[in-house]
C-alpha cells in the first residue's frame, strides 16, 4: 500500500509494524507492566459518544488556533518521543519538518537521537524542547541553556518520570540503544532494509543531547545505562521553580493527572499544563487522561491553559478531549506510526488525517468553530 491509500493512523501503524524493527516498534507501542491504564486511554475515549446535530450552515469552519500565545493551524503538537530517530533515520528532524510545515509545534525529547542543535540547524522554525530532570543539575542547567541558544519556544518539563515504569518487551527484546545484539534482532533488522539504510544514513545512532556532554560517558551502552539510573527521584515543586528561573521562555508542565496537582501546577505561572500519563507507560492502574481531564478543567481551566495527550488516533477523539475542557492535544504514537511508515510523508499524512477527522467531525456536531466545542458537543460519558 502507497501513502495515498493511507486512511486513517491504523493503517499508518499497520505499515510501520511491517517496516520498523520489532524492538523498537513494541518499545513505541508498549505500555507499562499488564497495560491496563494504556488499554483505558483507548477504551475511555471511545466510550465517549458525540451529539450528531443537523441543519446547520456549517459551510464555514476554523481550525487554526493559539497554544500558549503560538499560532497553529490546529489544535494538536507533536507529543515527545524519546528515541524518535531510531523508528526512522533522522526521525526527530523529520518529524519536526512535517510539523512546520503543517503548522503545529513540534516537541523534542530530551532522549532523542537527534541532538537539539542538529534538529535546529535542519529546521527553520522555532521548536519546543522536552526536559527530563536527572540528578546532574549542572547537565540540566547546561541543557535548558542549549535549548534557549537554540531559540526553542517552550520548555516541556516531564514531571510523571522520576523513576521508570517497566515495560515487558523492551526486556524481552533486549531494546538498548544501539540494539542489544542477539541473533533475532539481527535477522530481524537484516529484514527491515529500508529501515536499516535510513538509520545508518542518520547523523547520530545514540542519545544526540547526551553524547559528548556526559563526562566519561563517550561509550553508548553505557551511557544507555547512566541515562536510566539518572532519572532523580527527588524532583519536587521547588525544582520548578528553579527551572522556570532558568528558562526565560514559556513553560509547559506536562504529565498531571491528578486535580490536587493540577491547582498546585496552576500557580507556578506555567503557561500551559499537559494532563498526561505518558501515554500508559508509566503508573499502571491510573486512571485514563480523558477521564481526569474534565475534573481538571473545571478546577483550574481558567488560570492555566489545558493541554491533552494519551489514546488520541483520530479527529474524533480530538474533538472528545477539546469538549471536555482541552485546549489542544498532543498526539505520540499517532505520528510515530506515520514516521516509521513513511518518514516525513507520514508524519505529515497523519497530521493531514487527524486535522481532516476533526474538520468533519465539526461539520457533523454542528460546530464552526473550535471555541463552539464544550460539553454540549457530548451526547454521552
Ligand atoms: C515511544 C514513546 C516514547 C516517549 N518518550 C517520551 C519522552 O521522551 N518524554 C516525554 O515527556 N514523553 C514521552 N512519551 C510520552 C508522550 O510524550 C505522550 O505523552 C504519549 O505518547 C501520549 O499518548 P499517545 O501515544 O497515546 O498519543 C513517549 C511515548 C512513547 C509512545
Amino acid at each position: 500500500m502507497t501513502l495515498r491509500h493511507m486512511t486513517c493512523i491504523e493503517d499508518l501503524r499497520q505499515v510501520a509494524r511491517r517496516k520498523v524493527p520489532r524492538a523498537f516498534f513494541d518499545y513505541a507501542e508498549a505500555g507499562s507492566y499488564s497495560q491496563e491504564t494504556l488499554h483505558a486511554n483507548r477504551g475511555d475515549l471511545e466510550r465517549i459518544k458525540l451529539r450528531q446535530r443537523v441543519l446547520v450552515d456549517v459551510s464555514q469552519r476554523e481550525l487554526a488556533t493559539t497554544i500558549i500565545g503560538e499560532k497553529a493551524a490546529l489544535p494538536l503538537a507533536l507529543a515527545p518521543i524519546g528515541l524518535c530517530g531510531m523508528q526512522h533515520g533522522d526521525g526527530e528532524i523529520l518529524a519536526c519538518r512535517a510539523a512546520q510545515a503543517a503548522g503545529i509545534p513540534f516537541t523534542l525529547s530530551t532522549m532523542s537521537i537527534c541532538s537539539i542543535e542538529d534538529v535546529a540547524e535542519a529546521t527553520g522554525k522555532p521548536f519546543w524542547f522536552q526536559l527530563y530532570v536527572i540528578r546532574d543539575r549542572g547537565f540540566i542547567k547546561a541543557l535548558i541553556e542549549r535549548a534557549a541558544a537554540a531559540r526553542c519556544s517552550a520548555l516541556v518539563l516531564t514531571v510523571d518520570l522520576q523513576v521508570l515504569g517497566q515495560r515487558h518487551c523492551d526486556i524481552r527484546n533486549g531494546m538498548t540503544v544501539p540494539p542489544e545484539i542477539r541473533i533475532g534482532n539481527v535477522i530481524d533488522m537484516a529484514t527491515k532494509p529500508a529501515w536499516a539504510f535510513s538509520v545508518l544514513r542518520g547523523k547520530r545512532k545514540t542519545f544526540g543531547n547526551l553524547a559528548g556532554h556526559v563526562k566519561g560517558m563517550e561509550d553508548v551502552t553505557s551511557l544507555a545505562q547512566w541515562t536510566a539510573s539518572q532519572f532523580d527521584p527527588t524532583l519536587n515543586w521547588k525544582d520548578v521553580e528553579w527551572i522556570k528561573s532558568l528558562w526565560p521562555g514559556k513553560l509547559i508542565l506536562k504529565g498531571i493527572l491528578d486535580v490536587e496537582d493540577a491547582k498546585i501546577a496552576a500557580k507556578t505561572g506555567a503557561a500551559a499544563m499537559v494532563v498526561s500519563n505518558h501515554g500508559g507507560r508509566q503508573l499502571d492502574g491510573a486512571s485514563s487522561s480523558i477521564s481526569a481531564l474534565p475534573k481538571i478543567a473545571d478546577a483550574v481551566g481558567s488560570e492555566i491553559e489545558i493541554m491533552f495527550d494519551g489514546g488520541i488516533r483520530s479527529g474524533q477523539d480530538v474533538m472528545r478531549a477539546l469538549a471536555l475542557g482541552a485546549r489542544s492535544c498532543m498526539i505520540g504514537r499517532s505520528y510515530i506510526y506515520g514516521l516509521g511508515a513513511y518518514g516525513q510523508a507520514g508524519v505529515a499524512k497523519a497530521i493531514e488525517l487527524i486535522g481532516k477527522e476533526l474538520d468533519v467531525t465539526m461539520a457533523l456536531t454542528g460546530t464552526r468553530s473550535l471555541r463552539d466545542i464544550d460539553r454540549q458537543v457530548i451526547a454521552q460519558l
